[in-house]
């Protein structure tokens, strides 16, 4: 088959997403040149830092990634034009947060950076060049893209080589926290695309690690249409069993029980059935929302109504958690001491978009509870930036804001011991590692007594808190 033979790569956002993929992409090929530009200087340093632990994004084994491939084929800068210039293919993987205002405030995505990254491309690019949408994005947004692309074809009369594009769809699956796992040994690669040598130019590169089964190419809305989907069918799934984990709790049923029972069903499968204090990440809730408002655009109440479900049910498991603490804690948190242990919204990532710890500790702040949050990757100016912001989401799918009447106090605490010495409660809201096998028995006489565990992750070593003396509420456990 015909296709492009690609030899230089500009990648436009540095992030969770552009940061990795660029840096096994330089990896596994090293005859190709990738240039990862952003606007932000300060990003962009860290990425060039020579202490890799410095490094913008925590992932694990990224560092040996960037180690082998950085300044050979791997460059950091924020020179957009010049990396656009040289480029053959270049993919567009900035952020496409939920609008704030405007039209489909709080569900559309906001595309105006994707739109400043064509109208970049179409004004540096000197030859024929691919787009690559890696940024995950609302259905037919390549028609925007090919559209200012198009313009500046028609305008273009002063280069050799003619300026052509095209355009590619390439959404990313990785999960935080296994990102570099997951971007080495894919379950499949997507491509999407109407002109066969561009996505068998894009297919080549992945050729070179990824069997070509795994390979899929399919049209341009599909392409978009499915990496929306799945994440819609992640979040339902986490939806669903955090559902079944309240009913567990009233009925004596053990949520972990159920979820293997079902799991072990091929049909359904044991994967995303793990009940938590909800879903958070940038991802899930942004591109339901997304789903939905595309939903209404194209006059489909019924089907957005469906998934605007899967939100709700996840911003009502956080606040039943949050109203839940309040409760044991016998209808009041004014001046107790309650320690927060992780705030990251999921373990082996320093990332809190979304966080479900977020709302929770906005929820006990208002019942002016003083939170000592801890977590291994997550600096205190990371909470800060959570928690200064005083409204609160509520009901998210119908946008409503609500502001909190923060009360109480919060501080970040440098290990685990300090956060729970003299706390009334301790609350596990994120699964690392650390917190699995803590020794309850030195913990039980440092807090204040009657206290509380609330493992919102079910993680904990139950037998050894209870021996402990300590009460323990674990999320979907009615065995009590
Ligand atoms: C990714 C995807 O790209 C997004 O579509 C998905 O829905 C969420 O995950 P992510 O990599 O996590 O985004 O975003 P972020 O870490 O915010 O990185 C985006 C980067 O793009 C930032 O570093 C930002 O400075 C940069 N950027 C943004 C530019 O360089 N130019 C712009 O015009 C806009
Ligand atoms: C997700 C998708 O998995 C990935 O394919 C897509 O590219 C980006 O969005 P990510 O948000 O990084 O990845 O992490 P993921 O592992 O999916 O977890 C998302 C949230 O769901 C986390 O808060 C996690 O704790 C929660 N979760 C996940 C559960 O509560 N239970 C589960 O069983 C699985």
């Amino acid at each position: 088959m015909v296709s492009t033979c690609i030899q230089n790569i500009c990648c436009i956002g540095a992030g969770y997403v552009g940061g990795p993929t660029m840096a096994v992409i330089a990896d596994r090929c090293p005859n190709i040149q990738v240039n990862v530009v952003d606007l932000n200087e300060s990003r962009i340093k860290d990425w060039n830092n020579s202490d890799l632990s410095k490094l913008p994004i925590y992932e694990p084994g990224l560092d040996e990634v960037v180690e082998r491939a950085r300044g050979r084929n791997l460059h950091f800068s924020t020179n957009v034009k010049s990396a656009i210039e040289n480029a053959d293919m270049v993919f567009i993987s900035v952020n496409t947060p939920t609008k704030s205002k405007g039209v489909g405030a709080g569900k559309a995505s906001d595309l105006r950076w994707v739109e400043a990254c064509a109208r970049e491309v179409a004004k540096y690019s000197k030859k024929h060049t691919i787009v690559v949408e890696k940024s995950t994005l609302p259905v037919r947004t390549a028609e925007v893209i090919k559209s200012i692309l198009s313009s500046a074809q028609k305008e273009d009369n002063k280069h050799d080589e003619p300026k052509t594009f095209e355009v590619l769809s390439n959404p990313e699956f990785l999960a935080e926290g296994t990102a570099i796992k997951d971007l080495e040994n894919p379950d499949r690669i997507l491509i999407g695309g109407e002109n066969i040598s561009a996505v068998e130019a894009l297919a080549q590169i992945y050729g070179q690690w990824v069997p070509n089964e795994n390979i899929l190419r399919t049209n341009l809305w599909s392409s978009e249409l499915s990496k929306l989907t799945a994440n819609a069918f992640l979040a339902q799934r986490i939806s669903s069993i955090n559902s079944v984990s309240a009913l567990c709790e009233v009925t004596g049923a053990d949520v972990n029980e159920v979820a293997k029972a079902i799991g072990t069903d091929t049909r359904i499968g044991s994967k995303f059935l793990k009940s938590g204090p909800g879903f958070g990440g940038s991802c899930f809730k942004k591109d339901i929302l997304n789903l939905t408002y595309l939903c209404r655009h194209f006059g489909l109440p019924e089907v957005a109504e469906y998934w605007e479900n899967v939100v709700k049910l996840n911003d009502w498991q956080q606040e039943r958690i949050a109203r839940l603490v309040v409760q044991k804690l016998f209808g009041t948190l004014a001046g107790k001491k309650i320690s927060l242990l992780g705030f990251a919204f999921k373990a082996n990532t320093n990332d809190t978009r979304e966080s479900p710890a977020i709302m929770i500790a906005k929820r006990l702040l208002e019942e002016g509870a003083e939170l000592a949050i801890y977590d291994p990757k997550v600096e205190g100016y990371q909470i800060k930036s959570c928690l200064s912001d005083t409204t609160l989401n509520v009901n998210n799918a119908n946008s409503n804001k609500y502001t909190v009447n923060n009360d109480g106090r919060w501080g970040s605490a440098e290990d685990i011991y300090s956060s729970l010495k003299g706390a009334d409660a301790a609350l596990i809201l994120t699964e690392w590692e650390e917190f699995k096998n803590l020794n309850w028995s030195e913990i039980a006489p440092i807090m204040r007594q009657p206290a509380w565990i609330f493992d919102a992750r079910a993680i904990a070593n139950q037998e050894a808190i209870k021996a402990a003396g300590l009460n323990i509420w674990r999320v979907g456990d009615g065995s009590e």
